[in-house]
């Protein structure tokens, strides 16, 4: 069809050219429109959760290299990449989470973690607070001149012994013949708190008089300790603070914030990550409602309970408590980025890049490759600590 121009614009009655285009719109077929409102929305979700599986299709689902960075002339970090081949294989994603936020998701409604029971024992701080001390042992009797090595657990913000990926974690370990002993935050895994003090990111004493306990009480099992999140956090920072005067003998740490300024500031950005603003400030309010009585004396118990981010809860509750001047005063202080120059024991960092929570921008590259005792391997996907493999999801990488 051609259009002549001319006589249109002398004509306006022949049709507007806005005519004309509807009236060619009204002729293609109802269903096309449909398809195109399909693709639309099929293409919006596929990048809004930053699903992968066309790239997971193109590696015909053998996943991505880990990436590993070290100090090259560290002979600890080169005898451990030689005798490690994990770490020298590939993370592959299951193919129906090739998504960081649908791997995230699946770890905190299903979960799919293994059976696991665990001995308690309680631990009695200085100032009076409990820590709740879960055992899982390889053989039912940990005994005082065992030599089997121990690992400590410590988990995220507001998880406890009971949450998935710290009995995947604990399961695993123990299957592997060590003893697990889940190192619970004050006030979590179901034990009050029993004085004024509540844990943060930051604190780190807990873990150094855990630490010290349980060597005290098994002096011939070599000691480990490995953090997850927010607990990744607090172990870099306590193994930068006591340098070599720790009882640890090794450690990992995934899945950690590193900077928590940095993942405030992320978290805050765009509307995905708004969404895990809003699950983290929930299960932070659920933690305040359990100890509400605390909480209302010492802090503003009103506020507390209208915050609808993290930060804002921080800066009711947990900077308030840790008495800190500012938020971003308690965020900077207690970030584990600025002790990785100084750990002293052997460290393997565990980051994804597609953390939805803990920011890949957070990550100290520069530190982990200057300090000997520390190797970090990144997976290119894996979410916040969910990294399942397989295609029934039932482990863990
Ligand atoms: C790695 O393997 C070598 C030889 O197999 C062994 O001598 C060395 O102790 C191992 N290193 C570690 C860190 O396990
Ligand atoms: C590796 O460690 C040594 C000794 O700590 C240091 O001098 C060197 O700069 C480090 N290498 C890199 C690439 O940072």
């Amino acid at each position: 069809m051609t259009i002549d121009c001319e006589a249109l614009a002398e004509n306006p009655s022949v049709a507007s050219p806005y005519d004309l285009l509807f009236q060619a719109l009204v002729l293609i077929p109802i269903s096309h429109y449909f398809f195109l409102a399909l693709f639309t929305s099929l293409a919006f979700l596929y990048s809004f959760l930053e699903i992968h599986f066309l790239h997971h299709l193109r590696t015909l689902f053998r996943g991505d290299p880990v990436t590993l960075t070290y100090n090259s002339s560290s002979n600890l970090c080169q005898s451990l990449v030689a005798n490690c081949t994990i770490l020298r294989g590939r993370y592959s994603a299951t193919p129906w989470l090739s998504s960081p936020h649908l791997q995230t998701a699946f770890l905190s409604l299903f979960g799919r973690a293994p059976p696991v029971s665990y001995r308690r024992e309680l631990f009695l701080a200085l100032d009076g607070g409990t820590i709740a001390l879960d055992w899982l042992t390889y053989s039912d009797a940990a005994v005082k001149h065992d030599k089997t090595p121990i690992v400590i657990v410590i988990p995220g913000l507001t998880s406890d012994s009971s949450s998935a990926y710290v009995k995947h974690l604990a399961f695993n370990m123990a299957k592997n013949g060590w003893n697990v002993v889940v190192s619970n935050h004050r006030g979590l895994g179901g034990v009050s708190l029993t004085s004024d003090c509540f844990y943060n990111a930051g604190w780190t004493e807990d873990l150094r008089k855990i630490i010290d306990h349980i060597h005290c009480e098994y002096p011939e099992a070599p000691l480990f300790a490995v953090g997850t999140s927010i607990g990744a956090n607090i172990l870099v920072k306590y193994l930068g603070e006591d340098k070599t005067n720790t009882h640890l003998v090794g450690a990992a740490a995934i899945c950690s914030p590193w900077d928590l300024l940095m993942c405030d500031r992320f978290i805050n950005r765009r509307p995905a990550q708004k969404i895990y603003d809003r699950v983290l400030t929930l299960g932070l309010q659920g933690y305040a409602q359990l100890h509400k009585s605390i909480l209302s004396r010492l802090a503003d118990w009103e506020h507390i309970e209208k915050s609808s981010s993290v930060r804002e809860f921080d800066n009711h509750a947990t900077r308030v408590l840790g008495k800190f001047e500012t938020v971003d005063t308690f965020y900077r202080r207690s970030s584990s980025i600025n002790h990785v120059e100084h750990v002293s024991v052997p460290l393997l960092c565990i980051s994804a890049f597609d953390d939805p929570v803990c920011t890949s921008e957070a990550i100290p590259w520069d530190e982990c490759r200057v300090n000997e005792n520390i190797i970090l391997a990144t997976t290119q996907h894996g979410g916040h600590l969910a990294f399942y493999e397989g295609v029934t999801a039932s482990s863990l990488w």
